[in-house]
Formats: structure tokens, sequence, C-alpha cells
């Protein structure tokens, strides 16, 4: 796949995924910054990009809270492989998360990425362009669908590559975040009748702790620039999602068990970041000390990807008959 085709180059991506890959490339996410300079190579973007920008739209605390939920994905998933607990990672909304081409370079895995954006189709090309410019030897096959992870449309393509009953890892960073409630459940069933096909499956996420109270009340106390980013962001949530933070999400952890209880799932474990690493975006932090000491320490103790389970009491949720 030649880097000068032109078929093969990218012609939008959406402001949303450009962030969200911006983020981690500044946070040294691996494969982020490679992505990144294709797409800026292609014309799509050109840095500097909204995340640079004077007005400071994301703060080194987002940048932070992105990073730390990001390389807890990575540990977890990794050491779930290691420990042989599934050979298939099924990931809805991958958006243009660099985590699949990691995963498959060094793993002997099926990742299946599925999304439903139009920048999708256009994802498969990028991380071919990527792999070939690091000169990789994939180890896993990497495959890629559409699928909507609420109406489950595109699901049946992505079946034909499932071994019937065999276990799977399903994941995602930043879907169920986005939509109100009814819809967050929905896609949970949906989750829950994959796993129930195949025991043993595992569902990762960070996203039911994204916007814990407890930590939005931390982290405004500690820093005011953060309690003004936090404050557009949850009226952006209202506003444009329908999402009110304080009426959908969650005081404590405690809170978190018990909804994922009631749909039918149990907490397996947490997939905590091994604070051995160095947290690159913090030197952006411009907190002083107490301040700056305290927000690291609530970031190790409240960013954590969840690992959840089939509960052993799973009842199937009844489907209501439809009025004749
Ligand atoms: C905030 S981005 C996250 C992307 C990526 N996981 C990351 O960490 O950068 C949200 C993604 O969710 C996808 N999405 C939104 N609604 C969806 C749905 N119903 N089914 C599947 N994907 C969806 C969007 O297309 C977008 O790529």
């Amino acid at each position: 796949m030649g880097e000068d085709n032109k078929q093969n180059r990218l012609d939008t991506i959406s402001p949303t995924a450009l962030a969200g890959l911006s983020s981690y490339a500044i946070c040294g996410i691996p494969l982020a910054k490679e992505f990144l300079d294709l797409i800026c190579k292609d014309g799509i973007a050109n840095p500097p990009i909204s995340i640079f920008n004077p007005s400071g739209d994301m703060p080194a605390e987002d940048l932070i809270r992105r990073e730390v939920h990001s390389r807890a994905m990575d540990a977890i998933l990794r050491s779930l492989l290691d420990e042989g607990r599934a050979d298939t990672i099924l990931e809805f909304a991958s958006g243009m998360s660099p985590r699949g081409l990691g995963l498959v370079n060094d793993h002997e895995v099926t990742y299946i990425e599925t999304d439903i954006s139009n920048d999708f189709a256009q994802k498969r090309s990028l991380c071919g362009r990527v792999a070939e410019g690091q000169g990789m030897e994939l180890k896993g096959r990497h495959l890629f669908y559409p699928v909507d992870a609420i109406t489950m449309d595109g699901m049946d393509e992505v079946r034909k590559q499932l071994e019937p009953g065999k276990p799977i890892i399903i994941t995602h960073a930043g879907l169920i975040t986005y939509h109100p409630p009814e819809k967050r459940d929905q896609i949970s069933y949906n989750f829950r009748e994959i796993m129930r096909s195949a025991p043993g499956s595992l569902w990762v996420t960070p996203d039911p702790g994204f916007l814990n109270t407890a930590y939005l009340n931390a982290t405004t106390r500690l820093s005011g620039t953060y309690a003004q980013h936090l404050s557009k962001v949850t009226a952006d949530f209202k506003q444009k999602l329908g999402v009110d933070v304080d009426r959908d999400f969650y005081a404590d952890e405690g809170q978190i068990e018990e909804h994922y209880n009631r749909l039918g799932f149990k907490i397996q474990k947490f997939g905590q970041p091994e604070f051995g690493f160095a947290i690159q975006s913090a030197p952006l932090l411009q907190l002083d000390d107490p301040a700056r000491e305290e927000f690291l320490i609530l970031v190790k103790n409240s960013i954590k990807a969840w690992v959840f389970q089939l509960a052993d009491n799973y009842q199937p949720v009844q489907i209501a008959k439809p009025l004749m």
C-alpha cells in the first residue's frame, strides 16, 4: 500500500476523533503520534489543533485523566490476554484510537474494531499505512466492521468472525458516557447478550467512572481552571447529548457497582494503571503544591478501567410483548 496512493489517503476526520487522537499523541500514548502525523500529512489537520489553542479548551488535568484512562485500559487488556482469558477483543466505538494496532503488533490476538462514524471506513487504511511506515510484522489479526452499539446493526458480520461459545473481551472507551441512561442500558443489555452466548467473556471499560461525582467535586475543589472546563463540558453534555451529569452519573463506586449489578453484571476486577510509569502529561499541570500532589493522588485512586463479568444469578430481561 503506497503512501502516495490517493485512494488510501484520508478525506475527513471528525473534530472529536481528532481532539481525542491529539490528546493521546501529546500524552505519548503509543502510536498516536504516528496516526496524527499521517492525518496532518494528508492535509486533514494541521497543528495547532483545538487542544493546543490558547483558550485551553483541554487543560492539563483533562489530558492527565485521558492518559491514565488509556494506560489503564492498555494495561488491563494486555494482562487479560497474557493470562489467556481470551484471544479475541471486540472494541466498540473505537474511533481513531491506536490501541488495536498496538495490540495486534505484539499479541496473537484477533482484534475487531467497530464504530459507526464516517471516519471509520478510513481507519483501516490509516492502520495499514502506520504499520507499513513502522515496518511492523503484525502478530495478530486486525479486522474492521461498522457496528452500531445501540441497535447492533452490523453485528451479524462480526459474529461470523467469532468462534461460537469461545470467550471474548468486549471493550470501549468513550461510548456509554455520551448516551442518556436508556441508551446506555440498551448497550449494556447488548453486551450482556453477547457475553451470555460465550461464557467466560469479559467487558472492559473506563466509562462508568468517567464523570464520577466524587472525582468531579474533588477536582473542581483543587483546580479553578478545571472547574471552569468541567462546567462547560457538563453543560455541553446536557445541551447536545441530553445527558444530565448530576442525574445520570454516579456519586461513588458503590453506585456504579449497584447499577451494573441490576443490569446483570458483577465487577471482576479493576484495571488500575501501574503508577510506576511516568504520567507524561503530568509536567503540564500548573497547580502548586499541595494541590498538585493531591490531584495526582486523586487520579491514581479514582481512574481505572472496570472489568465486568456476568453475574451468577443472571436472569434474562423480560422483553414486553407488543400489544395486539
Ligand atoms: C469520544 S469518541 C471515542 C473514540 C475512541 N474510543 C477513543 O478512545 O478515542 C466516541 C466514538 O463513539 C462512536 N459512537 C457514537 N455512538 C455510537 C454507537 N451508537 N455505536 C458505535 N459507536 C458509536 C463515535 O463514532 C466515536 O468514534
